[in-house]
């Protein structure tokens, strides 16, 4: 899956999501000043965020102070 963030970073990351494998294709590539102030890929299942170089940077099902996202990555080029 390959996009192009809103601060110009080139992503090119594996297809799938790393929760339940949903594919990326259908995710929404969101500009840096929503919601969170971070550019990415947001998942359009349970709305996992991903950034240009595939880290989760936001898990809405988690608890703010978790850091389970921190653990995920999806494999990037
Ligand atoms: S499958 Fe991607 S967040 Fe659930």
């Amino acid at each position: 899956m390959a996009f192009r963030s809103s601060s110009d970073s080139v992503g090119v990351v594996g297809e799938f999501c790393a929760y339940r494998r949903a594919s990326l294709f259908y995710g929404r590539n969101e500009i840096d000043k929503f919601p969170d102030g971070k550019c990415g890929l947001r998942c359009a299942y349970h709305g996992w965020k991903y950034d240009h170089d595939g880290n989760c940077i936001e898990m809405p099902n988690e608890p703010p102070t978790s850091k389970f996202k921190d653990r995920i990555k999806l494999k990037s080029y």
